[in-house]
């Protein structure tokens, strides 16, 4: 009797990496798509990210998702970054090669880019989008929403020179783009926008959205990159001013798609799988 091959091994690394959905989401592809793959959480020791990836690849790990708080640890094991990774300074998807190589890709602005256009049938091309926060999750979608066509993107943040230092190392990208890119602080927005997007943690602070509601275009897209509870807060704030919230978690499951797709050379039905996520969570 031949035994069947094991499955190939990947990951998401953080800490703390227990609430991750992506084990759940990435075995639904791996169903839907016929790939075999075993897919796992792993909880990494805070200064010992490098370790933790040594010590996957010694056990055969073929790539791994990476999470709070490595995003910007992860470009440095890299032997190469994608273009998306070296504009945002932080990686989400590190692919082991069989020669030891470890190439990094930053899919959590494709994915974001995803689920609005697709997804939400929200186009942004010719838009005017306002980015709330200038962190790590800022800078991650900062360049593919840049690269969607919006017309005009403007950074918000409480400080103010992290918004700048955003701007100013995406400024090239805005030119060739011909999009406008502005730094503001949050209570100096006199603008309204068509879709805006909550990048901060503010929601995870317990604080107020922080911005004013007056940036809210009637019906336009208030988006949150979180999901679940954390993302209530802004959800509520953006359907009583007549916005048409949205949460993270298509940007979530469209972030892994392009993980797999770059993993596995096949596109797996993340809408699909959206959809099942969706109906549970409102089950
Ligand atoms: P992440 O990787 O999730 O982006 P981060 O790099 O720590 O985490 O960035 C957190 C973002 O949330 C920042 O934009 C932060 O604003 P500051 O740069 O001013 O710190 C923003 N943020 C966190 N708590 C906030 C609050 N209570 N009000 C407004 N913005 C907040």
């Amino acid at each position: 009797m031949t035994s069947s091959p094991l499955p190939d091994l990947y990951c998401v690394m953080g800490n703390p990496v227990a609430h991750s959905r992506s084990p759940a989401i990435h075995a639904r592809f791996a169903e839907l798509t016929g790939e075999s793959i075993a897919y796992e959480r792993r909880l990494v020791p805070m200064d010992e990210f490098a370790q933790g990836v040594r010590d996957f690849v010694a056990q055969g790990g073929r790539g791994c998702n990476v999470t709070v708080p490595f995003k910007t640890d992860a470009p440095g094991l890299a032997t190469e970054c994608s273009e998306r990774v070296q504009l945002a300074g932080a990686a989400n998807t590190l692919t082991f090669r069989a020669d030891g190589s470890i190439y990094a890709d930053n899919t959590d602005g494709l994915g974001l880019v995803a689920d609005i256009t697709r997804n939400a049938g929200v186009s942004l091309a010719g838009r005017d989008v306002l980015l709330v926060g200038a962190g790590g999750a800022a800078a991650g979608v900062l360049g593919p929403l840049l690269l969607a066509g919006a017309r005009q993107v403007t950074v918000a943040n409480r400080t103010l020179a992290k918004a700048q230092a955003l701007v100013q190392s995406h400024s090239t990208l805005a030119s060739l783009q011909k999009s406008e890119l502005l730094a503001l602080n949050p209570q100096a927005i006199e603008a309204n926008f068509d879709v805006i997007i909550n990048a901060t943690a503010s929601s995870l602070a317990g604080a107020d959205v922080p911005v004013p509601a007056s940036v809210l275009r009637p019906g336009c897209l208030a988006y949150d990159m979180m999901y679940g509870p954390a993302a209530q807060g802004f959800l509520d704030w953006a359907r009583t001013h007549g916005a048409v919230p949205r949460d993270g978690l298509g940007m979530l499951v469209e972030q892994a798609a392009e993980a797999f797709l770059l993993w596995r050379g096949v596109r797996p039905p993340s809408a699909q799988v959206l959809h099942e996520l969706q109906q549970h969570a409102s089950a």
